[in-house]
Formats: structure tokens, sequence, C-alpha cells
């Protein structure tokens, strides 16, 4: 009966029909889906060389690459736009050779060849969304999409991936709350959530796991950082250009101990910065500019080590910059050291041995006889306007650590009795 029809309309329904019947049959009989040797073969079928629904005969280097083939076929299906061609390679069984594709072992069999890794960065793919594919990749360990545009919902069954730990889905188009499928994969490493959309708040739960890297600049996250931020690993944490409001918590030095990059700047935190911010003494990069910040500037600073860059700049701090911190320039590895567009209104001789180096940035503050200085008016209508209430004023000038004294430079300071921060 097949033979005897003859419309091309015809011929491809029946085409159709014989596709999902082998379909049916090799699914049910066999997992090995694609293999096309357990398929009964049918034969005198009439050809058609220019259907692109005639199932290809592929042979598969691994079950499960032959499993995750039709998933990499749907998404290139929903692509809209791919300007760089990136998909026209992703075609045939050599999947391990797809542009963006990486194949290794799976952790629970040596001898197995699966799709281990994605690295689509900088691919300027549009998908309108991942659903469907990123969560149906059973054995991928890392995905990198940076700078593609896509969208949606972070698909909430990733959670199920078992060994997924890098995500990066930065520069995309990713809105909505925090994904909330995130808190539950407690092997995640590495979260690069930068440039998205994400609005409302992180929750606090996601400082407390297991992330060595957690990028969430540049979106719309606008709450108060919870006081006590949990305790965690977390080497590299970035906040900035978020509206994060409300004070920088006391519970920062417990909870970020091991930050070596704090990138705070471009957000509305208010009040006081903590005397605990010194005892990050990991942090290499600490900053905090274009915030709204006040008081002075805690002399525990002095106490980070390791810090090379320091930026305080565009806040509304206030005060004596302490020597004590100028000396990381001198006895430490401090290059660059930015306190401009504030209030500060004195610099030592420390200080400005770093100003002649270029070490450290005072323009525009309201120190006398220094060039790019605020007009005078405007520093008068500053201090009459605001009053410097400081919690805990008297943590300001502890240094907990043992530093040389500004006024006899080779004595190391010697803490006295301690004041309990
Ligand atoms: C297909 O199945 C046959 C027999 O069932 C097997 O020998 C062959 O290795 C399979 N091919 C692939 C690619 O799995
Ligand atoms: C490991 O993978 C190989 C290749 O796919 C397969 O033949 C073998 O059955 C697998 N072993 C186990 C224990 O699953
Ligand atoms: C110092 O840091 C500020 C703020 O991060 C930056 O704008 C400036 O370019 C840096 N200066 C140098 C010399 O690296």
């Amino acid at each position: 009966m097949i033979r005897t029809i003859s419309s091309p309309t015809a011929t491809a329904s029946v085409f159709l029909a014989v596709l999902v019947f082998l379909t049916c049959l090799s699914s049910e009989a066999e997992p090995n889906l694609l293999n096309s040797s357990d398929l009964p073969l049918v034969p005198d079928l009439p050809l058609v060389p220019d259907l692109p629904l005639v199932p290809e005969i592929l042979e598969f280097l691994d079950q499960r690459l032959a499993v995750i083939y039709p998933v990499i076929q749907a998404f290139k299906s929903i692509i809209t736009l791919d300007p760089l061609g990136i998909t026209k390679t992703w075609q045939g069984p050599d999947i391990c050779n797809y542009q963006g594709f990486y194949c290794d072992s799976p952790p629970d069999n040596n001898s197995a060849t699966t799709l281990a890794s994605i690295d689509f960065n900088g691919f300027q793919l549009f998908a309108p969304t991942l659903e469907g594919f990123l969560d149906q990749l059973p054995d991928l360990a890392l995905f990198h999409a940076n700078s593609n545009n896509f969208g949606g919902m972070i698909p909430s069954s990733i959670a199920k991936l078992p060994y997924l730990y890098e995500l990066d889905l930065s520069n995309n188009r990713f809105s909505g709350p925090f994904p909330s499928v995130l808190l539950g994969m407690p092997d995640l490493t590495f979260l690069d959530l930068r440039f998205n959309s994400f609005t409302g708040s992180v929750p606090p739960q996601i400082f407390a796991q297991n992330l060595d890297v957690l990028f969430l600049n540049n979106n719309d996250f606008d709450q108060r950082l919870p006081d006590d931020i949990g305790s965690n690993h977390v080497l590299y944490l970035t906040l900035a250009n978020n509206k994060f409001t409300g004070p920088i918590p006391r519970s920062i030095s417990r909870a970020l101990s091991s930050l070596t990059e704090v990138l705070f700047l471009n957000n509305q935190f208010t009040g006081c910065i903590p005397y605990e911010i010194g005892l990050l003494n990991e942090a290499v990069v600490l900053d905090i500019g274009y915030n709204r910040l006040t008081g002075p500037l805690p002399a525990s600073l002095a106490c980070l080590d390791k810090a090379e860059q320091l930026n305080f700049a565009g806040n509304s701090l206030h005060g004596i910059v302490p020597e004590v911190i100028c000396w990381l320039g001198i006895g430490k590895n401090l290059m660059n050291f930015s306190l401009s567009n504030n209030y500060f209104t004195n610099v030592g001789p420390w200080c400005r041995a770093l100003i002649e180096r270029g070490i450290l940035d005072v323009r525009n503050n309201c120190i006398p006889n220094l060039p790019s200085q605020r007009p005078v008016s405007e520093c008068a209508g500053f201090f009459s306007r605001s009053r410097f209430l400081c919690p805990r004023i008297w943590t300001y000038n502890y240094v907990p650590c043992s530093r040389p004294h500004p006024s006899s430079s080779d004595v190391p300071l010697i803490p006295g009795s301690a004041p309990t921060p």
C-alpha cells in the first residue's frame, strides 16, 4: 500500500508516520534510541531526498551522546539568531566536535564518553529559554554562556544535575527574582549572574553555600544585606552596580573572611564603615566606592596586609585619613588608594608621600593646601548639614595588628586594652 502513494504531501506524511513508528519502536525495544541497527528495515520506501525529516542513521561514540543528541537538536531549533554561524557545526553524531561542546568521561564511568562541559562564551546566540536543554544534559559539569541572549527562567530541574559545579549565565537577558533553584545545589562552586536584570533580594542562604565565586554585579538587586550574612568561604564576591542598601553588616569579617576581592562599588550602602572591615585579611581588592557611606575611615584597615587596591571614592567620608593605613603603601603592597570625592580634611606625612607617588588620590575633598579640592563653601555646607554619629566610635582608632606608629616611625604600635568591638 505504501508503494502506491505518489503525491509529495502524501509521501511526506507516510514518512512522518514511519518516523513516528520507528521512534516508538526503538524507544520501547531499546534505550539506545538512535542505534539504527536495532530497527527493522522498511524495504522499498520511495526516496525523497529533499525531505528534511528522513531519520539519519547515526553512529554515536557512546550511548550517553546518543541520548543527548535530540536534546541538542531541539535547542538548536529554538535558536532564533546565530550571527557567528556556530550552530552550523551542531550536526551529525560527532557531538564532541560541535563548537562549544566538550566531552570527557563522567565521574561514574571512566570508560564512557559524555558531554562534560559547554562553553558558549561570546557566541551571541538568541534563544528564549534554556529549559529542556541545560536541564537535560545529565553529565554536564560546566556551563559557561557569557554574552549570549538567553532569557526566560533558569530551569528548575538543573538542581538535579549531579555534576554541575560551574554556572556562568553572565551578560544575558535573565530577569525576575534570584533563581531559588540555585539554593538547592550544594556542590555549585562557581556562580556568575553578572550583567542580567535580576531584581529583588538575594536569599541569604546563598552566602552560606559552598561557593568560591559569586558574581552578582550589574543587576537590579535592591535589598539590605542581612545583619548576619552567615559564614562561608567565598573567594570572589561582587555586588557592584546594584541597589544594595543599608549598612555594611559587621558580620562581614566572619562571613567573608577568605574573600580576596570585595567589590561593593556603585550601590546605595549607607551608614558608617564598620571596624570589622579591617579583619578581611585576605582582601587584595576592597572597593566600596560610590555608595552613601559616611563617618571616618576605620584605622583597622591598616591591617589589610595583602591589600593592593582600596577604593572609597565617591562617598561622604570625612575626618583625618589615618596615617597607619597609608603605611600599607610604604611597608606593604598598596598600589592604589582612592579617597577622591569625599570630605576628608587632613592627611599626615605618610599619606602625603603616597599622594606624591601617585598611589593615594584625595582629589575633591576638603584638605587645605592641597590642589583639586572642593570649594570651601561646599565643605562648609557639608559640615554644617551633617551629624557624625557612628556607632561604637571608639573602635575607629583601634588597630588590631602590630603596625609602626606614625609619630615614631620604627616603633610598632602595641595595642593597649582592646576595645570590645
Ligand atoms: C548498536 O548496537 C549494536 C548491537 O546492538 C552494537 O554492537 C553497537 O555497538 C551499537 N552502536 C552504538 C553506536 O551504540
Ligand atoms: C561504562 O561505559 C562504557 C562505554 O559507554 C559502557 O560500555 C559500560 O557498560 C559502562 N560501564 C558501566 C558500569 O556502566
Ligand atoms: C585606582 O582605582 C580607581 C578606582 O578603582 C581607578 O578608577 C583608577 O583607574 C585606579 N588607578 C590606577 C593608577 O590604577
